[in-house]
């Protein structure tokens, strides 16, 4: 009957609509910011910054911010011995900052603590309670601090040795726990919540739906969504009972209503969001309990949840206890942000953990970045081979010539034709190391084709001079420079940037349809273009291991190729 209710109201649809509200989760203030909490929202970046690239009609909002209340912060702001307020200040403002050096497009950062975000708190349980979805109980269980949730035996494990008792999942402690509290009638929502999950790419990556789907073949238990407030008094008050205070997932959970002005009418023109980012420990509450109070709320469900997986430092789960936990501003450090930001989004895949090593680091940034990248865009602007510093633009009867007689041109060509198709497709499934791939491959064949070319033979001076020639290999390379670099925007847009700005591509000219202007479809800008003399040709630096410091920075001849020995020559009489 709900079902019915819900799918005449249109609640599983509206996926797509002109707004696309994309979501990460609200971070604990327990704690600094790690990688793990810099991906969730590096991943929701990237997403809308594709989005906005892609469909520049769609209204795009993407929100973050911080979780402040429940028993975690007060225990860790008690020991660091600061009042929980100044505790929750302190970190929610490291989280503001770790997003802006990471260059997050966030367009609003919401805080549990904020009076509006308490006004929606109070106005949505109102809502459940009126419509007869909440209920007093004595409650007992196992409650886990850590994961802020009740447990059922099946959920637990027990050290036989000291008789203690764990999550199962997570592995934290859990303390048994007696005491009255509301319900809510989750049991009464199971088929919706099945039924919304299966609805098509509800959920990404599938492996994600196939863990939901399990925990909802067996029945669900109503749950606890109050606290004593002599228990868990940093929290906010039940409405109507003081006594009470606002199970922490609830509180939480609302934040994504709160951030669009909800309960005001306002919140409706971006509701329901398009897609939500999430780690995998909090698929239970975001793929249960969040549908499940948003149906009991007649609100619509969001449309996806894609979930990532963790990551984990040379093999080992992060923790304090392993004093393991990397921090992003001392990676950002080695690697400089769009460094951390590149790695982050290649290396890591949703449906599995994610290793973060230093030396994978540094070879992926080295190779990829600036290798490949970086050293492409210099040697297109090197002033002895480029010496008018232009953005030429292909001579017909050259490419013509060129595309006809040298392989690698028409491997070029062939690779930017179907950049745009591939790209698209893979940003639609969230997989960015697979954009990167196919970028990478494209540079690949950029550099390529710029080594089998031989500019540097054809050089005015030299005995094959042959200018109109050069101009079309350096335009050829720059247009697989510049059609990367739009690709690349969503990923490291600094460094993409400054690479369109070095190119002197108008910030008009960077969107998703100027993929179809290159050499390899139409003769793209008309006359040749003086690049940007205000920005480096130099876009990403190697980056040198401490202990190999000095043996890299010593000239390596016997590593260069013969042509490029050869260039090295020409450009340097
Ligand atoms: N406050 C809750 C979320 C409430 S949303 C209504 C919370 N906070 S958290 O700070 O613990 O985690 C926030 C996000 O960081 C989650 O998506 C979580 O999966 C992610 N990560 C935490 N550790 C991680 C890794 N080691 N690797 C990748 N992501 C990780 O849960």
């Amino acid at each position: 009957m709900l079902i019915r209710r819900i799918k005449c109201l249109g609640y599983l649809g509206a996926r797509y609509n002109s707004s696309h509200f994309v979501t990460t989760p609200i971070f604990y203030v327990n704690a600094a910011p790690h990688i793990g909490h810099l991906y969730s929202a590096v991943i929701a970046d990237a997403h809308c910054r594709y989005q906005r690239l892609k469909y520049p009609e769609r209204k795009v909002r993407l929100c973050t911010g911080t979780d402040e209340h429940g028993t975690k912060i007060q225990q860790a702001a008690a020991l660091h011995k600061v009042p929980v307020a100044t505790y929750c200040d302190q970190i929610s403002e490291r989280y503001r900052e770790v997003f802006q050096n990471a260059n997050i497009l966030q367009d609003d950062f919401i805080r549990t603590t904020e009076e509006r975000h308490k006004r929606a708190v109070a106005h949505f349980w109102r809502t459940l309670n009126s419509r007869g979805h909440i209920y007093s109980a004595a409650y007992s269980g196992w409650y886990c601090v850590s994961d802020e949730t009740f447990l059922t035996d099946s959920q637990l494990k027990l050290d036989e040795a000291t008789g203690a008792r764990y999550s199962l999942e997570s592995g934290h402690p859990v303390e048994w726990t007696e005491e009255t509290n509301y319900m809510f009638r989750l049991s009464k929502f199971q088929d919706d919540v099945i039924h919304w999950v299966k609805q098509e790419a509800r959920i990404r990556p599938a492996k994600f739906e196939k863990i939901l789907l399990d925990t909802l073949s067996e029945p669900l238990p109503d749950v606890s969504v109050s606290r004593p407030s002599n228990r868990v008094h940093w929290a906010i008050p039940v409405p109507d009972d003081s006594s009470q205070t606002v199970y922490v997932w609830l509180d939480a959970l609302v934040n994504y209503l709160s951030a669009l002005g909800y309960p005001d009418e306002e919140y409706s023109a971006f509701w329901p969001p398009a897609q939500q980012i999430i780690g995998k420990d909090i698929l239970k509450f975001h793929g249960i309990y969040w549908p499940a109070f948003l149906i009991a709320a007649g609100l619509q469900p969001p449309g996806q949840l894609y979930v990532h997986s963790h990551w984990t430092v040379d093999g080992q789960k992060m923790s304090k206890s392993k004093q393991n936990v990397v921090n992003p501003v001392q990676a950002a450090e080695q690697y400089t942000m769009e460094g951390l930001r590149y790695f982050l989004l290649r290396e890591g895949v949703a449906h599995s953990d994610g290793n973060y090593s230093h030396v994978k680091a540094l070879r992926i940034l080295n190779s990829e970045l600036a290798d490949t990248l970086g050293n492409l865009l210099s040697r297109a602007c090197a002033k002895t081979l480029n010496p008018r510093q232009i953005y030429p633009s292909a001579q017909a009867e050259h490419l013509a010539e060129i595309l006809g007689s040298l392989d690698a041109a028409k491997r070029l060509q062939e690779s930017l034709l179907q950049l745009s198709e591939r790209c698209a497709q893979h940003y639609e499934s969230n997989h960015f190391h697979l954009v990167a791939d196919t970028a990478m491959a494209t540079l690949h064949a950029a550099n390529n084709f710029f080594e089998t070319s031989r500019p540097w033979e054809l050089k005015k001076g030299a005995a094959g001079s042959n200018e109109p020639r050069l101009e079309t290999i350096i335009a050829m390379t720059m247009d697989a420079l510049r059609l990367c670099g739009i690709v690349l925007q969503p990923i490291i847009p600094q460094l993409a940037t400054r690479l369109l700005d070095k190119l002197s591509v108008p910030a008009t000219q960077r969107g998703w349809n100027y993929l179809a202007e290159s050499f390899a479809n139409t003769a793209h800008h008309g006359g040749s273009r003086q690049l940007n003399e205000q920005s480096s040709a130099m876009l990403f630096q190697r980056i040198l291991e401490e202990n190999r410091e000095k043996e890299e920075r010593k000239p390596q001849p016997a590593k260069r190729s013969k042509a490029k020995k050869k260039e090295r020559r020409e450009t340097m009489s």
